[in-house]
């Protein structure tokens, strides 16, 4: 199977990828981007600044005390100017950056759906929607929050602790670098490496809560069938389960999380205590001022606030970008049905079907259509009849070119329908589906989904012919009706209305009709039959059916069984015939003779 298993080599290469992802939405706001690096900087010098010039002012200070020097008036006043310096720009970084972040937010969310629905229908057979719309949920907010992570803790803590590198090794000897960023490196090397470790954790985490997404969502959209096997105590047990994995690992990481605190701040004292150390001895030396031992303890203290936080910000930039990492796979299977590059649009001229030799399998293991060929010529109707499972809905299937035909070939009008756009060749072909699904919106909005833009006048024509124009009428809301999740306030007959009048407003020259009355009771079934008629003459019309009085009158009937064609010919011909059809024909005439009597 070719879904969601893109792997990619190693973990490195591939948070690196994922970051590269990034770059392009970044790319879109580059001025920004660099103003708010701009103004970033900006705020950590003026924090770096600060208690280099607070050293100043205790130095003025204590030399005061000797000679008779004036206040340091204008030191303070700059000392005041630099804290609110800080908060500045840091606001101005903020302000400038959230257009940033909600614009790369806001492209993702677009790409990723507008990809989801570029993907095959078996991708979508194959994959949960209640997981998919987790990861994409979590993908996309963890574009923000790396983002966020990026530009408002990483970079800042480098930019500082550079800063920092620079006024130590400029003033004092050496040793004070060297300890820090000794530090530094320990704690970095320390927090990676149990971060690393923890990460499992999480990876546990993400994947139960979207299985108990996925099972929630699962259980709720067959609300139905759960209540009529009564096994809610099955539901609930599955869910509880998956939650309980869940659990287990949430309550993992958070303890671990705890030793990596430890941890850290372990390192952090070691460090600091040294440096200290180091500068009591220096000003106890004469060598080093009290203004400078108060510098170094400040610069320090500053430095290891951010750092502090650089454990949950590096394990929350992990998860960022393993969550990423899930929406970017998705992202990058290929959808198996695509446009050639030359691919034209379909020309319709007198709408002529061929299905020539087509062969077709869902998997390699199951042929299910073998060598089918038959031709519905100009405006002709053919009908296809057969038992349950004998692949007549997977021929709309081809025929829409969800899938791609193992062998042989599909033709409308001589074209071969790989080498037209799949957009042209959807528009011009109308179906009543064999399970009709709705949007929980109103009747209205279903029906006019068919072709956006029709006037309320086509839409109610469309009804009218559908025949269900009355009912719809007769309703409190009228045409403003929701239709509840997946169209299940309706009824089944109500519903294939609905899909018949959506399929009469959009009109194209080919119709396939897979059982579109099969849930209709025979009065209604009766009127729709005529009012279809009229819309499928001058339309080139597939009817699939297992009534066979509905199809009577079919030009050509085709009488498929397994896979193969067993019987062609008209409804008189397949009589005499005597053969399959025919008993099929006699045994529903029986049952509806025991029906009436
Ligand atoms: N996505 C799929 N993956 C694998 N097998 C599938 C898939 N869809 C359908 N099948 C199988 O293909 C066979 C033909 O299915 P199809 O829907 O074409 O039958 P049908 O003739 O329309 O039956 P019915 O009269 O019950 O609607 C069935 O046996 C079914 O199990
Ligand atoms: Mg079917």
């Amino acid at each position: 199977m070719r879904t969601g298993q893109v792997q990619l080599p190693s973990k490195q290469r591939n948070d690196l990828h994922t970051l590269r992802s990034l770059a392009p939405y970044l790319w879109t706001y580059r001025g920004r981007v660099l103003l708010s690096l701009l103004a970033l900087v900006a705020a950590k010098v003026a924090m770096v600044g600060s208690p280099v010039l607070l050293k100043e002012v205790i130095d003025a200070l204590d030399r005061s005390r000797h000679a008779q020097i004036a206040l340091p008036v204008l030191l303070l006043v700059l000392y005041g100017l630099l804290r609110a310096g800080v908060s500045l720009f840091n606001e101005i970084r903020d302000s400038l950056f959230a257009r940033v972040r909600h614009g790369a937010m806001r492209h993702i969310s677009i790409k990723t759906i507008a990809h989801m629905h570029r993907l095959s229908l078996r991708f979508h057979l194959d994959r949960k929607t209640g997981e998919i719309t987790r990861d994409l949920e979590r993908g996309t907010r963890s574009v923000s929050s790396l983002l966020n992570y990026l530009v408002f803790s990483i970079i800042p803590i480098l930019v500082e602790v550079s800063l920092i590198a620079i006024v130590l090794l400029v003033n004092y000897s050496a040793w004070f670098a060297v300890i820090t960023f000794a530090t530094v490196a320990v704690y970095i090397a320390a927090t990676v490496l149990i971060t690393e470790w923890r990460m499992k954790f999480r990876v546990t985490m993400n994947q139960m809560d979207s299985t108990a997404s996925s099972q929630a969502v699962d259980g709720l959209l067959n609300y139905e069938t759960v209540k009529y096997f009564d096994n809610e105590a099955l539901e609930l047990q599955r869910y509880s389960q998956t939650l309980r994995k869940w659990e287990d690992a949430a309550v993992k990481s958070q303890t671990s999380l705890s030793a990596l605190n430890v941890g850290q701040g372990s390192i952090i004292a070691i460090g600091v205590t040294l440096i200290m150390l180091l500068a009591a001895r220096e000003v106890v030396a004469g060598s080093m001022t009290l203004g400078d031992l108060v510098l170094v303890n400040a610069l320090m203290i500053q430095m290891f606030i951010p750092l502090n936080f650089l454990g949950v910000v590096y394990s929350q930039l992990k998860h960022a970008l393993s969550d990423m990492d899930r929406m970017f796979k998705l992202l990058e299977i290929q959808p198996e049905i695509t446009d050639k590059p030359d691919a034209r649009p379909l020309q319709i001229d007198k709408a002529v079907i061929e299905f020539r030799d087509v062969s077709f399998h869902y998997n390699a293991d199951r042929p299910i259509l073998k060598n089918i060929s038959f031709k519905i010529d100009a405006g002709e109707k053919l009908a296809v009849v057969g038992a349950s499972g004998a692949g007549k809905s997977t021929l709309v299937r081809l025929l829409f070119r969800f899938y791609e035909v193992n062998a042989g070939q599909i033709l409308i009008d001589d074209q071969d329908i790989r080498d037209v756009t799949q957009s042209s060749l959807r528009a011009n072909i109308g179906i009543v589906p064999q399970d009709t699904v709705l949007f929980n919106e109103s009747i209205y909005y279903n029906i006019a989904y068919a072709r956006p833009g029709a006037t309320g006048e086509q839409v109610k024509q469309a009804a009218k012919t559908a025949n269900i124009h009355d009912f719809i009428e007769s309703l409190p809301q009228g045409y403003d009706t929701l239709v509840g999740e997946r169209g299940l306030k309706l009824s089944g007959g109500e519903k294939q209305r609905v899909a018949i009048a959506r399929t009469v407003l959009k009109n194209p020259p080919i119709l396939v009709f897979d059982e579109a009355t099969s849930s209709l009771d025979s009065t209604s079934e009766k009127n729709i039959l005529a009012a279809l008629k009229e819309v499928a003459s001058h339309h080139t019309t597939l009817v699939i059916a297992h009534r066979l009085s509905t199809i009577s009158d079919a030009d050509r009937i085709l009488v498929m069984e397994r896979g193969e064609i067993r019987e062609q010919g008209s409804h008189q011909e397949l009589l005499a015939l005597g053969g399959h059809y025919a008993d099929m024909w006699n045994l529903q005439q029986q049952k509806q003779k025991n029906a009436l009597s």
